[in-house]
């Protein structure tokens, strides 16, 4: 059991806790919460020990009271970044929940087809797996010719999953789901040094536009959108903050534009004026349909 210690607090709590004290976390919750949405639920001490413990150490820093206040003196926003990356996790794969790819192939892209031009946004993109599979999905399904009509945006606040996903650098093992034609056409393989691992070509690359975000930053600036991607992202937050950025996105999408959230996320409880469409899937309603 946790206890709070008041005064400072005692070593005892500190350790039961993963070195953080219930001062420290409870700091630790509200930075989370006003400056990403996030909501660090109490019973995480443990792991966020664990998890900023390391950061700690990596810095050379004394504990985590000495991590908030270097935290707080970086004018660069980079130690922030790399709070929340510690926070949350980056977790993602190619084609994950396959049923929105599905989706995308039969009905979603077919009613975009005849477009000049049309944006999807994979917004919480992490190390670029969900944009990538967004892009060969697309490529397969529309022919080469008329890709070009489309305009991929992926964006995450993350900088460390941001520079892996610009890269496109992925251990060869993360490609299992991916058909052997994928692998072929939009891969190439390591050598040497980089023997087991591949990168996306450079012109399928090229054809994804990364780009830092904060979610919980006015959307408004952000381009109007076909399909936005926000999946597995919305679980860490709270019903108030996922209200808010739903009504954004809804205000980001074109007329019977599409929503895609993770499975395991539902808006169950969240105010907003898109139609359901099935689990997981919402549309704007109106022309364009
Ligand atoms: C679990 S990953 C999901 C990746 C991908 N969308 C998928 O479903 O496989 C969640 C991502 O959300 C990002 N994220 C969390 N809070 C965010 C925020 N406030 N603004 C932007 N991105 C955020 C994290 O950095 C992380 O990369």
């Amino acid at each position: 059991m946790l206890h709070d210690d008041g005064l400072g607090g005692s070593q005892a709590t500190a350790v039961a806790s993963g070195g953080v004290r219930p001062s420290e976390f409870r700091e630790i919750q509200s930075m989370a919460h006003d400056i990403f949405g996030l909501e660090l639920k109490t019973g995480k001490e443990a792991l966020v020990g664990a998890r900023l413990g390391k950061r700690v150490r990596e810095l050379g820093l004394k504990d985590i009271s000495d991590y908030l206040g270097h935290v707080k003196q970086d004018h660069s926003g980079l130690e922030l970044a790399g709070l929340i990356d510690a926070l949350t996790t980056n977790f993602t794969s190619f084609l994950r929940e396959p049923v929105h790819f599905k989706l995308l192939r039969d009905r979603i892209l077919p009613g975009l087809a005849g477009r000049q031009t049309y944006q999807i946004w994979s917004a919480g993109c992490s190390t670029g797996e969900e944009p990538y599979s967004i892009l060969f999905e697309t490529a397969e399904t529309l022919g080469d010719t008329k890709l070009g009509a489309m305009k991929l945006l992926a964006t995450d606040i993350s900088t460390r999953a941001l520079k892996a996903a610009s890269e496109g650098i992925f251990p060869v093992a993360r490609l299992k789901e991916l058909p052997d034609s994928w692998r072929k056409r939009y891969f190439q393989r390591g050598t040497g040094q980089q023997e087991g691992m591949v990168r996306v070509r450079p012109e399928w690359r090229a054809r994804v536009q990364f780009e830092r975000l904060n979610l919980m930053e006015d959307l408004s600036r952000m381009p109007r959108c076909a399909v936005i991607f926000c999946r597995n992202v919305m679980i860490y937050f709270d019903k108030p903050t996922q209200e808010r950025l739903v009504g954004q996105f809804a205000a980001r999408l074109d007329p019977g534009g599409w929503l895609l959230i993770g499975h395991s996320e539902g808006l169950m409880g969240v105010r907003h004026d898109l139609e359901y469409v099935m689990p997981a899937v919402y549309r704007k309603p109106g022309a364009g349909r």
